[in-house]
């Protein structure tokens, strides 16, 4: 039976996402960091594994054919835990997936992730962890797709986004429309690798991942 490992699943994102998948009536398998985050999860009807994407993760991929990686350090740790977490755990979870054969696998990057230098300079390190690691995303041959979210609010979901910057526009989305998109995206088998930039905006969310 198909089933889809959330890499980041106590993570804002990843908790939206999670309970939306359960009620479309996908098979998930949430991995988080603790028995205390297991137990929480396991109460929502989920299934769950305890991991560290520093360290051993790999028994999570047990009968997952599918990937949704939305894990990050975080603004409150420094620059190693970006390339601990945010760099080398997702390459390890992209080469995981290599091994495996898993047949889609959706990655949480970052908008303008492949403009580094463009970024405030203390956010150049981190734009570079997201690139490299979108960029051995999409050179694996793991089918993928790269979903690159502005400014993230807590925002209730509209369902509708936009997928260009424009000028007089915002930069952000809500937490729950990039768990709408991971989920749509995961819906429709990728005839071909994605990268998405996602912005809210006006466009049915189930729209912009119709169209391939
Ligand atoms: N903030 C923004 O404006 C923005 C914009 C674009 C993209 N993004 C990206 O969006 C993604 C998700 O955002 P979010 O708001 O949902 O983030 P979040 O709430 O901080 O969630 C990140 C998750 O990653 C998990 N994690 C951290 N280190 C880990 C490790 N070593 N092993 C396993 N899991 C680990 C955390 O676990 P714990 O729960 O145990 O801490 C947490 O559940 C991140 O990749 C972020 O970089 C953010």
């Amino acid at each position: 039976m198909s089933k889809v490992l959330t890499i980041g699943a106590n993570g804002q994102i990843g908790r939206l996402f999670c309970l939306k998948a359960k009620d479309a009536g996908l098979s998930i398998r949430a991995l988080v960091r603790n028995d205390e985050q297991r137990a929480r999860i396991e109460s929502q009807g989920l299934e769950s594994v305890v991991g560290d994407l520093e360290g051993d993760f790999f028994h999570a991929f047990d009968g997952c054919d599918r990937v949704v990686f939305t894990a990050g350090s975080g603004g409150s740790t420094g620059g190693d835990k970006t390339l601990l977490v945010d760099l080398y755990g997702a390459i390890r979870a992209i080469a995981e997936s290599e091994a495996r054969g898993v047949e889609h696998f959706v990655m949480v990057s970052a908008l303008r992730a492949e403009r580094p230098l463009d970024a405030p300079p203390a956010m150049r390190h981190y734009m570079v962890a997201k690139l490299l690691a979108d960029q051995r995303l999409i050179e694996s041959s793991v089918p993928a797709t790269v979903l690159r979210p502005g400014r993230l609010t807590d925002e209730v979901g509209s369902g509708r986004v936009r997928t260009s910057v424009a000028a007089g526009e915002g930069f952000g989305i809500s937490r729950e429309n990039v768990a709408g998109c991971i989920l749509e995206a995961l819906r429709r088998p990728p005839t071909e690798n994605r990268v998405v930039d996602l912005l809210d905006g006006d466009t049915p969310i189930a729209d912009v991942f119709a169209a391939g």
